[in-house]
């Protein structure tokens, strides 16, 4: 299928590294690139809703299979009332705008979070797009909204619990991979990479338990400013990462070793 884009795909057609296959963001600096230019907060977050698109397609193009954007945590209702309200009609706004063309890049969208708290009209637009998008194989696009890593963790302790209880599971059943598929992403593929943009070194409650061994990538660039260049920047940093999962470096090399004997005999 043709991809319709808007990004600039020269920046992408060289890239030989690896490109992970899920690649999470935590998309920060928007309020600091509108502060800086002596604007209002808000519109660094509809300059940064113009990076989500950049981000997206050029994901989309460069065949990530899961893209998981932090957009709205659970700690962000604390923000001041007007900063919340302006987020909430932008991602309306976004979902209004963007629904063509997810579709048309045959995109998967899902909302990972505590949805109850938003707008009934905004759950029903969201409930929409998930519906339409729900055969979609192209990628995956989980947009954590009203998201807490620990919350999550919490809501799936709790579900677990009511099912040991009604008789539907034996504890000792409970397992990494049964506790995966009580979270809000069901059990699906874990990052391999995270980013996190304007140089804040921290994981801010954001997949906790999904992050457990994925590669981090902290780029000075606030989001607003991330684009094509600053994507293909993290996937190089991410190409030359020795994943270990807990091995040593050693071990991980002669297993790559391994492998690679077995695609010669193949
Ligand atoms: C953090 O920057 C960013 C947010 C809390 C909101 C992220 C939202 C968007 C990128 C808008 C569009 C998203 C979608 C999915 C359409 P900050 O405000 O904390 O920045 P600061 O640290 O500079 O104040």
């Amino acid at each position: 299928m043709a991809i319709k884009l808007t990004i600039n795909e020269a920046t992408l057609q060289g890239f030989q590294g690896s490109v992970p296959r899920h690649v999470a963001v935590i998309m920060d600096g928007n309020g600091r690139w509108a502060v800086q230019r002596g604007m209002a907060r808000i519109r660094g977050h509809h300059e940064g809703a113009n990076a989500v698109r950049r981000v997206v397609e050029s994901c989309r193009y460069l065949g990530v299979e899961i893209l998981t954007l932090y957009a709205f945590s659970s700690q962000n209702w604390g923000r001041p009332q007007d900063e919340v309200s302006g987020l909430m009609t932008l991602f309306d706004l976004y979902i209004k705008k963007e629904r063509k063309r997810l579709l048309q890049n045959g995109i998967r969208m899902q909302v990972i979070g505590d949805r109850g708290r938003l707008s009934p009209k905004l759950q029903k637009a969201i409930a929409e797009l998930e519906a339409r998008s729900a055969e979609n194989t192209g990628m995956i696009l989980q947009v954590a909204v009203s998201y807490g890593g620990r919350e999550e963790i919490i809501q799936a302790t709790r579900r677990i619990a009511e099912d040991a209880l009604a008789g539907n599971l034996d504890p000792a059943q409970i397992d990494e991979a049964l506790v995966s598929r009580y979270l809000y992403t069901q059990g699906r593929l874990d990052p391999d990479l995270v980013i996190r943009t304007s140089g804040e070194c921290r994981v801010s409650n954001f997949l906790l338990w999904q992050i457990a061994y994925s590669e981090l990538h902290i780029t000075e660039t606030l989001w607003p400013d991330f684009g094509e260049a600053q994507l293909i920047e993290a996937f190089e940093d991410f190409t030359g990462r020795q994943r270990r999962f807990g091995q040593t470096g050693a071990q991980v090399d002669d297993e790559a070793q391994v492998d690679a004997g077995h695609q010669d005999e193949g």
